[in-house]
């Protein structure tokens, strides 16, 4: 890989189409267009990693107090393993440093082992867990919340 052909930026409208594929691609349970256009609308922080101007991975997220919520970060099928959504959250880090935030927080579902271990890798711990917080094939699926201090 030529790292120097990366390039990560905020996520603009244009992005969509590249966006809601990689988004149906590798999610189980993907976000609809609706809810990506109604982040940009609301203006939540977001950045694209994008690799020879392709969209390669997206990372979406919102404020609240001094407190980062990441939503959404997501890597392309093809291009997981690589090291892609560890750029992507060093890029929020510091983006939400900026910003004040001390701390980030997430829900993950708990059947999803990827985004756990990567969440563990970055330094992320449990902190509780929602019961039946999203809709699963066999009925609800448990959240894992989790935070990790900026
Ligand atoms: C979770 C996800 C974003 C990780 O993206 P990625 O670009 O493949 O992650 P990276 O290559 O940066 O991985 C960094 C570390 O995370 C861990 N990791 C990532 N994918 C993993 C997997 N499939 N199995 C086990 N550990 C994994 C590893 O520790 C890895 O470090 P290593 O390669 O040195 O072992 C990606 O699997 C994805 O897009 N999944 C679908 C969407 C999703 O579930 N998003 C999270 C909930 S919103």
């Amino acid at each position: 890989m030529n790292s120097s052909s990366i390039n990560i930026r905020p996520l603009e409208v244009v992005d969509l189409e590249q966006v809601i594929n990689i988004e149906l691609e590798a999610h189980d349970y993907p976000w609809k267009k609706s809810i990506h256009l109604s982040c940009i609308e609301q203006e939540y922080p977001s950045l694209v990693l994008e690799q020879n101007s392709s969209i390669i991975g997206y990372v979406v997220f919102n404020y609240l107090f001094d407190e980062c919520h990441l939503m959404n970060i997501t890597t392309s099928v093809s291009y997981q393993g690589k090291g892609f959504a560890s750029q992507l959250i060093q890029a929020m880090y510091k983006k939400a440093k900026v910003a004040g935030m001390q701390s980030v927080l997430l829900e993950v579902r708990e059947s999803n082992q990827p985004a756990l271990s990567f969440y563990t890798k970055e330094g992320f711990e449990e902190i509780g867990r929602r019961p039946n917080y999203y809709p699963s094939q066999d009925s609800r699926e448990a959240a894992i919340v989790m935070r990790r201090s900026l």
